[in-house]
């Protein structure tokens, strides 16, 4: 069994087959996504959608992207959210200074106040971090504390970057881009980070493995990842499987 721990299946990218795009999932041995919120509509899709299905998690977040518009209200809604049954983990939250769709300033203050809110309720955190290193150290050093419990996802970070999450906690994570012909710097980080500290995810619609690229993604896919993996530490695909499955379902108390 595989746990595909960040997807986007509320995205509309999936209006047409969603239910056929699960059942595929299942067939190849998916037994749980995490359905990631990255706006105040996809958080609501999100939670509606593992209210629906069995094997679906919620995950409560705004992306950085959204900053600039989020308003006082939302977030008194945002709150709302985490009274809903099977939400695991808020996120994703974070910063992005490569896209920089939103100001830098409203992407922290955001950040900020999103981890006040997985700190008040003890939920794991799923970060989106890009270009941001040292702001992302200081506020979650500043807000969460010298420990955190979450995954930065979709790694990207170099070794220097990876020691510092790993020495405050985290999970690591990556995606089928583990697989992309140009991401030799990538491969050499993954094969530094401990096993149980691994995670994997599609981040479907996003991403799809090397032979499918340019297409869209979607959770079945997440096998790209861990069959890459198992290459680069030398492990067999099962192991990589059940280790990985296990760190996801400890992080997110899945299945509980
Ligand atoms: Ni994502």
């Amino acid at each position: 069994m595989l746990i595909d721990t960040h997807c986007h299946l509320d995205f509309k990218d999936f209006d047409s087959d969603r239910d056929i795009v699960l059942k595929r999932s299942r067939d190849n041995g998916v037994g749980f996504i995490i359905n990631v919120g990255s706006s105040m509509e996809g958080t609501a899709r999100s939670v509606q959608l593992a209210g629906d299905n069995e094997s679906i998690y919620a995950a409560i977040g705004i992306h950085p992207h959204e900053a600039d518009r989020v308003s006082e209200n939302d977030i008194k809604v945002f709150q709302g959210f985490l009274e809903k049954p099977k939400v695991v983990a808020l996120g994703e939250i974070g910063l992005d200074y490569y896209k920089n769709i939103s100001s830098g300033e409203n992407q922290r203050k955001l950040f900020r106040r999103l981890l006040e809110i997985a700190k008040g309720a003890g939920l794991p955190l799923i970060i989106h971090n890009r270009d941001a290193n040292s702001d992302m150290m200081n506020i979650l050093k500043e807000v969460i504390g010298k420990r955190a419990s979450g995954v930065m996802h979709c790694f990207s970070g170099d070794e220097a970057f990876l020691k510092e999450c790993l020495d405050m906690g985290l999970f690591i994570s990556f995606t089928c881009n583990i697989t992309y012909k140009n991401a030799e710097r990538l491969r050499g980080v993954a094969k530094s980070v401990p096993m149980d500290r691994l995670l994997l995810e599609t981040d479907a619609p996003f991403l799809a493995p090397q032979e499918f690229r340019g297409k869209r993604n979607e959770p079945m896919r997440v096998k790209y990842a861990a069959e890459e993996i198992a290459r680069i530490k030398g492990l067999s695909f099962e192991e990589v499987a059940r280790i990985t499955t296990d760190n996801a379902k400890v992080l997110f108390k899945l299945g509980q």
